[in-house]
């Protein structure tokens, strides 16, 4: 066999891998493993029946256009279907201003081509999503860190850093955000906070990039609606570039996510996915359309909030009990994530390998984090495991933690505050 590394090109060398996408090979591996590592949806939410019907009509052969290529900007009345729902959530987007993409994953990867130079500065929270440290990474961004606090993002701190930026002579291209029910935090921005946001950005001409596949998913015992309005419902100038998925709400298996942008930049964005993938499976689009018509969307997040939400209380109970004189939390009032500060000395990656003997993973904090910290921090996602199976987990986690800590040298007393 010939060596290959001599043909990559320099981004073929420095990919980024997921650290998630890792912990899920290493998961399904493992007999009777407990996984609190990928943050999937629950199987059980899946509107099965429904789906059935849609795709028997749509596959039984009336249709030819079902299984065809189809715009790239993606299926006109799926496009308004999406329209409707942003209205919902207070954004107005004309249709030139939207666009289907295959996946969120797919918006990042997209954002990254169109707006990242080698080199460019791109402002991220500590801690942020790794599927866009990995995308904004792989276009040779260099990636700066913000500090969070309990509402969100750390605005004196964001702009100290973006001042540090601009005097070393950089260029700050981006800000970007995830202000619902944040993956791997869980936090929500505060309303007051985002319009904040957006005159920070106007102030500072620098573009915000949106991320939001968790704002349908508030927990009504401590989140309102309103508390997830987008920041792009605020913005007048056209500051923001909004991305939004069913993966989370239908199914991730459809990959069909949309961004709504202004019109020049989806022009753009168009340009750049037609050499990525044409378009998104049609078949996809006509179910999630299909789902948006019928009113299965509308039926599910009722659903899937009760279903999370009771998930999310099983595992806080249940780790109080077990592990709360060790680990503090955010309290999740939405979406599938809590995140876990241990004990200093607790080096949550180097746990690993204890807790895989122990039949119970999570993805260790490092991975969210820009700038290298975040040793004894760690995702729990409540959103896969049954409720049963999220006590068994924390009970398993408890025995992992404690082991480690009576191994670990320095040993001293635990946290109080949940640590960002
Ligand atoms: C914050 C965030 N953005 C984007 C994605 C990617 O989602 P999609 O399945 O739409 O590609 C995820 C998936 O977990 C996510 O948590």
């Amino acid at each position: 066999m010939i060596k290959h590394d001599r043909f990559l090109a320099r981004t073929g060398e420095t990919l980024v891998h997921s650290a998630i996408r890792q912990m899920g090979t290493i998961a399904a591996q493992l007999p009777d493993v407990i996984s609190f590592a990928p943050g999937y949806p629950a199987p059980e939410t899946f509107p099965w029946a429904e789906y059935r019907d849609i795709a028997a009509e749509l596959l039984s052969g009336r249709d030819g256009s079902v299984l065809q290529y189809g715009p790239t900007r993606g299926y006109g009345p799926l496009l308004e279907s999406l329209q409707a729902l942003l209205a919902g959530r207070g954004v107005t987007a004309g249709l030139d201003e939207l666009m289907v993409s295959t996946g969120s994953q797919q918006g990042l990867t997209l954002v990254a081509r169109l707006l990242i130079d080698p080199g460019d500065v791109i402002l991220v929270e500590l801690p942020t999503y790794t599927g866009a440290i990995a995308a904004f990474r792989n276009a040779q961004a260099t990636l700066v860190g913000v500090q969070q606090e309990e509402d969100g993002i750390d605005i004196a701190h964001l702009d100290e850093v973006y001042l540090q930026q601009v005097a070393g002579g950089r260029r700050v291209k981006f800000l970007y955000v995830v202000p619902n029910f944040q993956n791997p935090t869980g936090l929500l921005i505060g309303l007051d906070k985002r319009r904040r946001l957006l005159e920070w950005a106007e102030r500072r001409d620098v573009l915000i990039v949106e991320d939001d596949p968790y704002g349908d998913l508030y927990f009504e015992d401590s989140a309102r609606p309103e508390d997830t309005r987008p920041i792009k419902a605020d913005d007048d100038e056209g500051r923001v570039v909004y991305l939004s998925s069913f993966s989370k709400t239908l199914a991730p298996a459809f990959r069909v996510a949309w961004i709504a942008a202004p019109a020049a930049l989806v022009s753009k964005f168009d340009t750049a996915k037609q050499s990525a993938d044409l378009c998104t499976s049609n078949l996809d689009q006509r179910i999630a359309y299909e789902a948006c018509r019928r009113g299965v969307l509308e039926r599910q997040w009722p659903r899937l909030r009760r279903h999370y939400q009771h998930k999310r209380t099983v595992m806080t109970r249940a780790l109080s009990r077990a592990l709360g004189d060790l680990v503090s939390w955010p309290h999740p009032r939405g979406g599938f994530f809590l995140w876990a500060s241990l004990p200093p000395e607790i080096d949550t990656e180097r746990m690993l390998a204890r807790a895989t003997e122990q039949r119970i993973i999570y993805v260790a904090g490092r991975a969210f984090f820009v700038d290298g910290r975040g040793a004894h921090l760690m995702r729990l996602s409540f959103s896969l495991p049954t409720a049963e199976r999220i006590e068994q987990g924390v009970a398993r986690l408890a025995n992992v933690i404690r082991a480690e800590l009576a191994a670990t040298p320095g040993r001293r007393s635990a946290p109080v505050e949940a640590d960002l």
